[in-house]
């Protein structure tokens, strides 16, 4: 038993990295770090409570360092110890060879309507009808609201100053869009942003292929109301302006 101390404990830690590893959604790597910091420190809190487990963790570790027939293993581990520091330093310096991620420019072909919580809803020629009380108090009511909904549903995704760094967003690819780039929602008609929020990453069309996307279908979540909150929230927020369906020529005339 005694030998197979050191081995056990570093069974445990391995085993509380996996456990940790099967949490959904991922953790972030920084928070891994500290978990696994903590998980360490009490591994060995605990090594060190008893005398003789404390020895018997300390035993192989100086036979190795100091016992002439472990001259051989002993000169192994003292050169992976360079070695491991110098792949962890060329792990986070070396240039990545994937391309920077972009903001979706070529936004998918909506279809013209959408099955919305169990009725039609016409892409095409329906409006964000909150705009009609712009002027009025309302308004800053609707986008209060809209700012809720937003850091209560989107923000670890798209994050907290919209620009798709949250605090999942490294874990997707695609990356969630950052609406603060030009390319994105001054690009849509509020009602096209809409169906993408409905129906998120399921729903988008064939073409859009090969998008894995991970956004979340948001009428399983939210009203028809929060999701027009959300939305005046996001163009505000990001001093956008939504596009109108008149300027390329496509189907609602207005
Ligand atoms: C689990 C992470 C996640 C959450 C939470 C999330 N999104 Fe997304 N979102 C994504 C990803 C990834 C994309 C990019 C891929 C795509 O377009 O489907 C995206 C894309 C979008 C787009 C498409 C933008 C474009 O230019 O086509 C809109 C709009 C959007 N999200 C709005 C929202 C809103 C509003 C919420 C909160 C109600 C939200 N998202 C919550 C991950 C998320």
């Amino acid at each position: 038993m005694q030998k197979l101390t050191l081995p056990l404990a570093l069974l445990g830690w391995g085993i509380v990295w996996g456990l940790l590893r099967l949490v959904q959604p991922p953790i972030p790597g920084s928070v891994m770090t500290l978990y696994m910091a903590i998980a360490g420190v009490s591994i060995l809190v605990y090594l060190m409570a008893d005398e003789s487990r404390f020895r018997a963790v300390q035993a192989p570790i100086l036979a190795l360092l100091t016992e002439d027939r472990l001259a051989v293993p002993r000169l192994i581990v003292l050169a992976c110890v360079p070695l491991l520091v110098g792949w962890a330093t060329f792990e986070k310096v070396r240039p990545t060879l994937e391309p920077p991620f972009e903001g979706r420019t070529i936004h998918p072909e909506p279809p013209s309507t959408f099955k919305f919580q169990g009725r039609d809803f016409d892409v095409l020629k329906t409006q964000n009808p909150l705009r009609e009380h712009e002027a009025e108090a309302h308004f800053a009511d609707n986008l209060e609201a809209g700012k809720r909904v937003y850091f209560e549903n989107c923000m670890f995704c798209h994050g907290d100053h919209l620009t798709g760094k949250g605090h999942f967003a490294e874990a997707f690819n695609p990356l969630p869009t950052n609406f603060r780039d030009s390319g994105t929602l001054s690009q849509l008609e509020e009602s096209y942003v809409f169906w993408r929020v409905a129906t998120g990453g399921r729903g988008l069309p064939r073409g859009a292929t090969p998008w894995n996307s991970a956004m979340p279908a948001w009428q399983d979540f939210l009203t028809e109301e929060e999701i027009w909150q959300v939305i005046l929230y996001i163009y505000e927020a990001s001093g956008s302006e939504p596009r109108t369906w008149g300027e390329h020529g496509g189907g609602g005339g207005h």
